[in-house]
């Protein structure tokens, strides 16, 4: 008898725990800022999982001014997963450049939603020659803005 009630309750413990720490889901429309100071805010994710919004850079390889960008992605399955992943492409309407990002959208150990991205910039070269240095590469990390 005892042995049963003992067996049960560890059988319930790990629910319990399951259903307090996993509600919430990172959802990736709204407004971010990275660790650089450059703000992005993602439309609402549609029904295909694609997405638009606005990019303002903190910083710049150019001596452009820098201007909002333009960005368009896409979330793979949408609102489907905890911590879904994501790509977008920003194209800089100040350079000739763009950059493509790559990340995920975590909860993170406070239960703050946390993105962790990686991009590639391409900038425009003037000849197939020099296409090895027209690449560069990154990471960076956004928290929502609120
Ligand atoms: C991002 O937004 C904050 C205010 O919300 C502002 O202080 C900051 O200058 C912005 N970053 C850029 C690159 O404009």
């Amino acid at each position: 008898m005892m042995g049963k009630v003992i067996f049960s309750l560890l059988l319930a413990l790990p629910l319990v725990t399951l259903g307090t720490s996993s509600d919430k889901k990172c959802v990736l429309s709204g407004s971010w800022r990275n660790e650089l100071g450059s703000n992005m805010t993602i439309s609402a994710v549609n029904a295909e999982g694609g997405f638009s919004g606005s990019y303002l850079t903190a910083v710049t390889a150019t001596n452009k001014r820098i201007l909002v960008s333009p960005l368009k992605g896409s979330q793979n399955h949408k609102s489907q997963r905890k911590q879904p992943t994501f790509g977008f492409t920003v194209s800089w309407t100040f350079s000739n450049s763009v950059t493509v990002f790559v990340g995920q959208c975590f909860m993170d150990d406070n239960g703050e939603e946390i993105l962790k991205t990686m991009w590639l910039l391409r900038q425009e070269v003037r000849s197939p020659g020099a296409d090895w240095k027209a690449t560069r590469v990154g990471t960076n990390v956004f928290t929502r803005i609120k």
